[in-house]
Formats: C-alpha cells, sequence, structure tokens
C-alpha cells in the first residue's frame, strides 16, 4: 500500500494502519526492539526480523502477532559486516517482496569508559552508524527503484543529545562510554542529512532517541539513582516507544523528516 495522496484527508485509524507495508528491523530480539517489533506487527506491518543468528531472529518472528501473524519473516545479518548487510538485505527484499520501513536499532555494545576504551574499540562502537548508514542506503536505493515512498528509523538515544551523570554510575557499574555518546550524537546528526538529501524521494528519516529504559538486569542501586534524575522519577517501559515507532512509521508522520523524537520522562527537558 503506497502512501495516499496528500490532499485525500485520512482518519486517525487510517493514518496509523501500516496494513500492506513491509517492516525491516534490526536487533529485533532485544529489549526495545522486540517491543518495536510486536507494535509494527500489531500496526498491521509484515515485519522482517533481523538479528545476527538466523534461530533468534525465526524464534522472535513467530511470536508476532497481528493481521500478518504466522507471515512475520526472519533473516540474519550483522550490521557491522558490510558483506553481511548487503546480504541481509536482498535476503530481506526477496522474501517479502518489497521494504517500506526501516528500523536501525541493532547495537553492538561497549563497556569501556573514556579512562580505558583503545582506540580499536572506539572505532567498532562508532561503525554502528557505519551500519545504520549502509542499510538506510539500501533502503533509500530500494524505494526510489521501485517508485514507491519508504520511511527509516534510526534509534538515536538521549546521550546523543545530553551528557551523562558521571556520580549516577560511580562505584556501581560501567558508566555510559565516551564513544557511546559521540555514536549516538552522530545518529542524530546522520538523520538530518540524509532527510535532506532524500526528501524529495518520498524517503523520510527520522530517529527515535529514549531515553532511560534499563533491562530487569541492571543494578537495582543504579535504577534508584537514575529515578533522581528523571522529571517523571522512574524509568521507561520498552512499550513506552509502541506509539513512537508506529507514528515514525507510519503515514502519521508523513510531513516529518530529518527530526530526533526523544522519549526520555522529561530527561533532557530539564
Ligand atoms: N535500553 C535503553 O535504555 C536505551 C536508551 C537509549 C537508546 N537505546 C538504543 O536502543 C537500541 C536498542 O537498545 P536495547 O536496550 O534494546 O539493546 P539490547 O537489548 O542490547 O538489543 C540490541 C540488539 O542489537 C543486536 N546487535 C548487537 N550487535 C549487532 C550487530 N553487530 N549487528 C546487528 N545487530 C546487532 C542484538 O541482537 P542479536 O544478538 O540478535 O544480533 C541485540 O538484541 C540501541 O540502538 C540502543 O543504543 C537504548
Amino acid at each position: 500500500m503506497d502512501t495516499k495522496p496528500i490532499h485525500v484527508e485520512q482518519s486517525v485509524r487510517q493514518l496509523f494502519d501500516l496494513s500492506g507495508r513491509n517492516a525491516l528491523i534490526t536487533g529485533a530480539t532485544g529489549h526495545l526492539g522486540s517491543a518495536m517489533a510486536r507494535a509494527l506487527a500489531e500496526a498491521g506491518a509484515r515485519v522482517i526480523v533481523s538479528s545476527r543468528k538466523m534461530d533468534k531472529a525465526l524464534a522472535v518472528a513467530e511470536t508476532l502477532g497481528g493481521h500478518q501473524k504466522g507471515n512475520h519473516l526472519a533473516v540474519a545479518m550483522d550490521h557491522l559486516d558490510e558483506a553481511s548487510v548487503e546480504m541481509g538485505f536482498n535476503e530481506a527484499v526477496k522474501q517479502s517482496g518489497r521494504l517500506d520501513i526501516l528500523v536501525n536499532n541493532g547495537h553492538d555494545p561497549l563497556s569501556a569508559d573514556w579512562e580505558t576504551v583503545t582506540g580499536e574499540q572506539f572505532q567498532r562502537q562508532l561503525a554502528n552508524v557505519t551500519g545504520y548508514f549502509l542499510l538506510a542506503r539500501h533502503m533509500r536505493d530500494h524505494a526510489v527503484e521501485n517508485n514507491h515512498p519508504a520511511s527509516i528509523i534510526m534509534l538515536g538515544s538521549m546521550y546523543g543529545s545530553a551528557g551523562s551523570y558521571p556520580e549516577v554510575y560511580e562505584g556501581i557499574c560501567a558508566a555510559s562510554p565516551a564513544a557511546y555518546h559521540a555514536l549516538k550524537g552522530s545518529v542524530i546528526h546522520l538523520t538530518r542529512h540524509l532527510a535532506v538529501y532524500w526528501a524529495k524521494e518520498n524517503i523520510r528519516v527520522n530517529c527515535l532517541s529514549p531515553g532511560p529504559f534499563p533491562s530487569s538486569k541492571a543494578p537495582r542501586e543504579l535504577v534508584e539513582r537514575l529515578n533522581t534524575k528523571s522529571p517523571m522519577g522512574r524509568m521507561g517501559v520498552p512499550y513506552e516507544l509502541k506509539g513512537a515507532i508506529v507514528f515514525l512509521a507510519s503515514d502519521a508522520s508523513s510531513y516529518m523528516t530529518g527530526q530526533n523524537l526523544i522519549i526520555d520522562g522529561g530527561w533532557t527537558a530539564w
């Protein structure tokens, strides 16, 4: 289903409806990626789940619901490996016939902060944005060649816009690494750049920046300290990104491109 002509007003239900759309999401096995994959499926999309491991991707695809329950797809892809990005993207196109939505969400983690990080580790962390760029370019080329619109969503972070609070992590665990802040700042800015270049081709590029959404593995004391830095006084729960991802993926955001949507309980408003 293509985007409707802009002079035809759609109802709110139609604007958020992803029926007939195919959405590729990386890191869909993870804490936030799995919730966003469920959101896309529940909004009507057929989801192509991507993981570095095919068996993990297949297992997540089988759990997804919506109109396409049972038809969701899986591909293997490592976004730090250019050949794997190309193969994974082509496989997603081959299996689905066409891709309309790309969510660049996967993240190869790093725990070393500024005191100890090596140049090689720093570069590897920054390579996450290279992977986001390569996949976004495949998505743009595919949509332009087939003459249809596309929505690309990059996962940034509040830490791409704001510095960290060193005392929150002190004595508990490694702080949010310097290389992570560099990475997420670059993801937000890459979004703006690509959006401008591709806007007239009907390719929208936006960034979704979560605030603190620690998983159940995060130390309790860390979470308690983080709560004091949040105007809402609590951490985000993964389903609280579901509305935002469907908004950015769908026609509900048809006049929005190059933006960074921050969902952080007010963290960056202080
Ligand atoms: N959780 C938060 O509080 C938070 C806050 C701000 C921003 N974010 C951002 O939100 C996104 C998701 O975070 P999360 O908390 O859900 O992390 P997560 O649970 O660690 O999930 C990340 C996923 O990325 C995949 N991945 C790792 N290396 C990869 C690679 N080289 N190529 C492709 N995929 C790779 C992994 O999947 P496989 O092992 O299956 O390949 C993993 O499931 C990340 O971009 C993160 O920076 C998270």
